[in-house]
């Protein structure tokens, strides 16, 4: 049990560390990474697993009970089990989960859950082969197998995470509410964010969630409904079932107020909002051999920056790293 809380300026109670593993992706979605991108960081900048296992330690010491690896793709990052376990190993840390695009999870997730990973959040705009393609580059038939490995290793919920994009895949929402109703997952559906070079055109494609949820109120009840999780979602159950959807809204409805997280990036900089570029390096700090102590400040004084609230809509062309170099 953890005893520590850790705030930030706005008294909010950060208990949640999303852990980007790589920069790197084997998907290439529009709204996530520019074409053609090849400067990713070097592996030298990499945090070294021990270093990794030393940040996570020094924030649970201070009050984070939560971690998510997240990438690029995690688990594009070699031995990734090799990390979970290490991390599963310390003691206040009560969730591990992942979210992933699933390409690579039939090798892995008996591994991964072996290693303590609990709970999996997957990208998957669409149950159309030929329009996966277009979205991401790749192959909907692996992601699939994917997914099916993980339910069958015992990642346990699975959530369907699901952009939602105009004349893309907004008309097909049904479908994927399907396939998760049939395996007891959630599906929840996410507005775009404006973010770096990907951004520019994303608010001419922009879906407002509010919409959605009206048409889908035209044939389904919708209940209000908690699901565990540190995240944004909003939850409903669809009445007489036990299907959820969750509605991530960070334009139409943004949900700053009760932000918990923070994030730390594969080349070792704390960013305190997705939305920002407050930024804190820590990993010269910890080859230069920093102590616990002075790690446990550092990380206070990270948080002292973490601003209150995100403007996309106000300044989208604000923010000029992309999804895939913080994490998704
Ligand atoms: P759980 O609720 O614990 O399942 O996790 P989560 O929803 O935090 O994790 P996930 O990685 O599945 O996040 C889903 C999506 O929510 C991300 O891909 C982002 O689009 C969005 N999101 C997550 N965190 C933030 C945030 O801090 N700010 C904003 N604006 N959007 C976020
Ligand atoms: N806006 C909203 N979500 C995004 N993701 C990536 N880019 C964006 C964006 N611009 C999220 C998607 C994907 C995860 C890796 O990151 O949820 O599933
Ligand atoms: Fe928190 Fe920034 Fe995300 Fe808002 S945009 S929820 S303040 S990280």
């Amino acid at each position: 049990m953890n005893r520590n809380i850790l705030k930030d300026p706005y008294g909010r109670h950060i208990d949640y560390l999303r852990l980007s593993v790589t920069d790197r992706c084997d998907l290439r979605c529009s709204y996530c990474m520019p074409k053609g991108f090849k400067d990713y960081r070097e592996p030298w900048e990499w945090l070294r697993f021990d270093e990794v296992a030393r940040v996570v330690a020094a924030f649970v010491d201070l009050g984070v009970s939560r971690v998510r690896l997240t990438g690029g793709e995690p688990l594009v990052r070699r031995h990734l089990p090799d990390l979970a376990g290490r991390l599963s190993a310390i003691r206040g840390l009560d969730d591990l989960s992942l979210s992933s695009n699933c390409t690579r999870m039939a090798a892995m997730a008996d591994d991964l859950k072996q290693a303590g990973v609990q709970r999996l959040n997957v990208s998957l705009d669409t149950l159309d082969p030929d329009v996966f393609a277009e979205i991401t580059g790749g192959r909907l038939h692996k992601v699939l197998d994917g997914i099916e490995a993980a339910r069958q290793a015992g990642l346990d919920p699975i959530r369907i995470n699901t952009v939602v994009t105009k004349g893309v895949n907004d008309q097909a929402i049904d479908r994927l509410l399907d396939y998760c109703a049939a395996r007891g997952f959630a599906l929840r559906l996410i507005e775009t964010m404006p973010m770096g070079e990907t951004g520019r055109d994303a608010l001419d494609r922009f879906v407002d969630l509010q919409a959605v949820k009206r048409q889908l109120e035209q044939h389904y009840e919708l209940v209000p409904d908690v699901l565990p999780g540190g995240g944004p979602a909003r939850y409903y159950r669809l009445a007489g079932t036990d299907t959820r959807i969750g509605f991530i809204t960070p334009l139409s409805q943004h949900f700053c107020e009760t932000c918990n997280r923070v994030r730390l990036t594969v080349d070792g900089t704390l960013h305190m909002c997705l939305g920002h570029e407050h930024a804190y390096p820590l990993r010269e700090r910890l080859r230069q051999g920093i102590s616990d102590d002075a790690l446990r400040n550092c990380l206070r004084e990270a948080l002292a920056l973490k601003p209150e609230r995100h403007e996309f809509r106000e300044n989208p062309e604000k923010v000029v790293r992309f999804m895939s170099m913080t994490g998704g």
